[in-house]
């Protein structure tokens, strides 16, 4: 699994603006949409049927116990896995061929689960990976990319502790590696930001910043999936929520509509905690 892929696109500093595409799109449109994603893994069925649109300006909360394909479903909205069955719609239109370059040149850019930095290489080089920053003879203008990596750490996911882009990424703790995983994603997102679990390892700051920046960003159009287990994270800034239950979508659903105890009934006990959330019984 790659998130390190080579861009079909020229990095270069102009990666930082949202493309045209994505400024003369109307707020509300459909911006990504899956339908009938089946994958198995081996007698596995680990995403089953699962159909669902990513708005323009939207943040989608993706839900569900350890284990209901999630992280799988956030590799297909990548590109990094190919779905035996189903389709893939970007503004309405089908997508012949999906691969990570195919998203990328859209603006989607993710944070995985199990993010791929490079412990040995610098802060800069690991935010710029595959899309330095170079001169027209092709070598890296290193001194351009510290300085925006240095702006970033700064602006997005303030984390204690970090001296200097220079800092070597295998010297960093769990949190500020999640944060060089973040202000990678968050350089380079132009239309579509995925976050799976992004929070696990944050402090609450820093926490508080990456669920506020995320507002900030629906505010330019950008629309946000976060993938996460903190119920309340998620309603604190999801429009929408949906919850994944053994590979199959149990709920697709307004925030206005639902509740945080909903939530909770479907996440832990699956379809027949929403019924009985419904029925309005107890916990039994
Ligand atoms: N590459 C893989 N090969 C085989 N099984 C996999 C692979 N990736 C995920 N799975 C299985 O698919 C199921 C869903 O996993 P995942 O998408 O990681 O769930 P979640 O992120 O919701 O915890 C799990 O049972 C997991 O073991
Ligand atoms: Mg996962």
């Amino acid at each position: 699994m790659s998130a390190i892929a080579p861009s079909a696109e020229p990095a270069g500093n102009g990666a930082t603006t949202m493309s045209p595409t994505a400024t003369e799109a109307r707020t509300g449109e459909a911006l990504l949409e899956l339908s009938g994603i089946t994958k198995q893994y081996g007698p596995n069925t680990v995403l089953d049927d699962v159909s669902f649109t990513i708005h323009q300006g939207e943040v989608v909360g993706l839900l569900g116990d350890n284990g209901a394909g999630k992280s799988t479903l956030v590799k297909t909205m990548s590109g990094v896995v190919l779905a035996d069955e189903g389709e893939y719609l970007w503004r309405g239109e089908k997508l012949g061929t999906i691969n990570r370059q195919e998203t990328e040149k859209r603006g989607v850019e993710t944070i995985f689960q199990d993010s791929a930095l490079v412990p040995s290489m610098t802060i800069t080089r690991n935010i710029f990976m595959g899309r330095e920053i170079t001169n027209p003879i092709g070598l890296m203008k290193i001194k351009k990319m510290n300085e925006i990596a240095a702006q970033i750490l700064d602006s997005v996911v303030t984390i204690e502790g970090i001296k200097s882009p220079n800092q070597l990424v295998g010297s960093l703790s769990g949190g500020q590696q999640q944060a060089v995983a973040i202000a990678r994603a968050v350089h380079f997102k132009r239309s579509l930001l995925i976050l799976d679990e992004p929070t696990s390892a944050l402090a609450v700051r820093a926490t508080e910043a990456l669920l506020n920046y995320l507002l900030q960003l629906k505010k330019e159009g950008v629309s946000s999936v976060l993938v996460t287990h903190n119920l309340h994270h998620a309603f604190q800034v999801c429009d929408r929520h949906i919850v994944m239950n053994h590979g199959r979508k149990i709920l697709d659903v307004r925030r206005e509509d639902t509740s945080v105890e909903e939530l909770t009934a479907a996440v832990v006990e699956g379809p027949e905690g929403l019924r009985r959330h419904r029925e309005g019984k107890p916990l039994a």
